[in-house]
């Protein structure tokens, strides 16, 4: 997750106050190669490693801390290194967000799971230099149909946005897809969610977030091209009422302002020349 930019901000800092000769509007998402693609999916990968790794721990009376440090061995054992630890002094491997918690939840050993909480976790690892980034939604024990069918429909939602990533579709041709994803869960979920609002995904490579910003909604057509090797984190977040977040105390843990459950998953993905690549999959 990334915040979005302020718009004003945003315009004037990447935008020239005049088309320059030869590259009129030619932004491209930055292109890896395919060796550098399967470095990242070598990190992705022992993310992936790591998320299976805390849904098989996580249970009644398991605390987050708990589940932060089960990512963390796993991470370190496959020599990576965890890339939220200390992030902008974030304190921990994991963002845990249970219940009405939307991202960036501190993993805590006062926070104890239990049967029915909703679960998102959220974890990043770095090897060979490249980034891994990925995030699943989990119930402890059954979840009752509607937090099902709110993690379902974000999942339904990322799913949407990466059949988006193919060379030649534009930035919010993703974000529109993924807008569109929700839409159709909706319909066949039969209720609403809420896509919240001023966070998205980002760029992803070398550093953890790059630019660009991607929204999980709007109008399609618009922001830099995708080409081979563009690469993008995906990130859908959607709740059960509201769109609007705040953020605790703790200065990093997001809520929704009316305690509405709230669901994410997330891929790291790259546009290929042979469809979109799923860079966090365990292998
Ligand atoms: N990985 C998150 C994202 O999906 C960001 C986590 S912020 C951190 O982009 F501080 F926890 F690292
Ligand atoms: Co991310």
């Amino acid at each position: 997750t990334r915040s979005s930019p302020a718009p004003c901000a945003r315009s004037a800092a990447s935008r020239p106050m005049v088309s320059l000769p030869g590259r009129r509007n030619r932004k491209v998402v930055a292109q890896r190669t395919p060796g550098e693609l399967d470095a990242m999916a070598v990190a992705g990968a022992l993310v992936a490693r790591a998320l299976q790794a805390v849904r098989d721990a996580a249970a009644p009376g398991v605390s987050t801390q708990q589940l932060d440090e089960v990512a963390e061995a796993v991470i370190r054992d496959g020599r990576g290194t965890p890339s939220f630890l200390g992030y902008h002094g974030y304190p921990a491997s994991i963002c845990s967000s249970v219940n009405d918690r939307v991202v960036h939840g501190i993993p805590s050993s006062d926070e104890i799971l239990a049967f029915g909480d909703l679960v998102s976790i959220d974890c990043g690892a770095i090897v060979d230099g490249w980034h891994g980034d990925s995030a699943v939604t989990f119930g402890i024990g059954d979840l009752i149909p509607v937090d099902e069918a709110l993690s379902a429909a974000t999942r339904e939602s990322m799913e949407a946005g990466i059949a988006a990533m193919v060379p030649g579709n534009r930035l919010t041709d993703v974000s529109h897809a993924i807008e569109l994803g929700t839409r159709a869960a909706e319909q066949r979920h039969g209720r609403r969610f809420g896509i919240v609002e001023g966070y998205g995904g980002h760029g992803i490579g070398r550093e953890m977030h790059m630019e660009p910003f991607l929204a999980n909604e709007g109008a399609p057509g618009r922001g830099p091209v995708l080409a081979a090797g563009s690469v993008l984190a995906i990130e859908p977040m959607l709740t059960l009422g509201t769109v609007k977040t705040r953020v605790l105390d703790d200065e990093w843990t997001v809520v929704t302002t009316d305690g509405s459950r709230a669901a994410h998953w997330e891929h790291t993905v790259a546009a290929t020349d042979d469809g979109p690549r799923i860079l966090t999959l365990p292998d």
